[in-house]
């Protein structure tokens, strides 16, 4: 019966990290998926999170299921941590937030819902993007192009090309931006190029789709969200899939969150709903503990101190880090090349090695980079950094 069915090629992520996990090399670096690993190369339980871990085990209790958007609390702490406390949208109510498996699933659920309503329209992504962004809205039926973005011959933006093509979409096209932390070039949009961007949304009737898996990793909390709080407070259409993968370390739990931004309470409590029916239609509802977890640390005020205040330390070390690899590589490396490892921001540094020279690290050198040349910085640490440097000056001197 399903003999036609062709064998899965694979993702071009998770199964490098599987390679890497079958890898018996004792020197193996894992640079590949954007996962923080500390610098003991562990991936860390955050005090806060084992804390407010501690205080759910002991007061476990039965486990009906979940409203299909998931608990209120969550949903509550999860709006005012992406469009802040005072946000003028989430004290009119226009704002629909569901819990959701991870920002994947965020990505998904919004797909799914916008395909119903905006069947003619094409969902338009940075050249280039995370590579499940064109798999998420294809499969749920929409053409994917893209707009361009990222320079090689610079290491930065196409600004001005990349608001050209924008400002010439036909209206209720769908525009997919990061908010921070751009996966995979670690290239982002300033404040003003988001403030010139924002109108060019608004007055092309565009719907703003925004990926923020890295709330935090960037400049900091709130730094991070200012695109969603620039494109919300000038009334652009705005969906927003977010992540507590990386800033919870939370990424079995999968938990994240899709809001949805509207014009009016009324309507967004309509959209609310069809939300919710697009859950049904999916999974039903969302899991119990690691929503409980995150609501918990946010909503408790010491443990979202020592929540930020561990956060904060893990992109200081993402810093560190990218000045031991700029340091280590500049007598190999050079210009651009070289100052992308500094300038570019949150896990990532699109190192400009070709698919050739990644395979060559991988395979005598026992690093793993993506084969599109991207780096996990928070991969690095203080001692593999002198490995993974030496393996790059070689692969790049032969
Ligand atoms: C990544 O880009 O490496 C992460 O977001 C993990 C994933 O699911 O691809």
């Amino acid at each position: 019966m399903f003999s036609q069915v062709d064998a899965y090629p694979g993702d071009p992520i998770l199964s490098l990290n599987e390679a890497f996990g079958h890898d018996p090399r004792p020197h193996k670096v894992n640079l590949s998926i954007g996962i923080y690993f500390d610098d003991d190369g562990r991936l860390p339980v955050m005090q806060a999170v084992r804390d407010a871990e501690t205080a759910v085990l002991s007061d476990i209790g039965p486990r009906p299921y979940l409203p299909m958007a998931g608990t209120a609390a969550y949903r509550d702490a999860v709006q005012a941590l992406v469009f802040g406390e005072h946000s003028a949208a989430r004290r009119e109510q226009r704002i629909a937030t569901l819990q959701t498996l991870g920002g994947g699933g965020a990505l998904r659920v919004g797909a799914d819902f916008l395909k119903r309503y905006f069947r003619e329209s094409t969902v338009w992504i940075s050249d280039p993007s995370w590579d499940n962004h064109r798999v998420v809205f294809e499969s749920a039926g929409f053409p994917v192009e893209t707009y361009p973005y990222y320079d090689d011959a610079t290491g930065g933006l196409r600004f001005d090309a990349m608001m050209q093509t924008i400002a010439a979409l036909p209206p209720c096209s769908i525009v997919l931006l990061h908010a921070c932390c751009h996966n995979p070039t670690g290239v982002d949009l300033s404040q003003s190029q988001w403030q010139a961007l924002v109108p060019v949304l608004r007055e092309r009737g565009l719907i703003a789709f925004v990926d923020m898996a890295y709330q935090g990793f960037g400049d900091g909390l709130d730094a991070d969200a200012f695109a969603v709080r620039a494109l919300t407070g000038a009334g652009v259409p705005t969906v927003v899939a977010n992540s507590f993968s990386k800033n919870f370390s939370l990424y079995g739990e999968r938990c994240g969150a899709l809001s949805v931004v509207c014009a009016t309470a009324d309507e967004a409590s309509r959209v609310f709903g069809q939300l919710t029916g697009t859950v049904r239609a999916n999974y039903s509802n969302p899991p119990t503990h690691g929503a409980r977890l995150v609501a918990q640390v946010l909503s408790t005020p010491p443990l979202r101190r020592a929540w930020e205040a561990e956060l904060d330390s893990m992109r200081t070390r993402i810093a560190t880090m990218r000045s031991q690899i700029h340091a280590r590589l500049a007598p190999h490396v050079s210009g651009e090349k070289l100052s992308r490892y500094v300038a570019q921001r949150g896990m990532f540094t699109y190192t400009g090695l070709s698919a050739a020279q990644a395979d060559t690290l991988r395979e005598t050198h026992g690093v793993y980079l993506l084969r599109s040349g991207r780096m996990c910085v928070a991969g690095l640490n203080t001692r593999n950094v002198d490995t993974v440097a030496h393996a790059i000056a070689q692969v790049l001197t032969q």
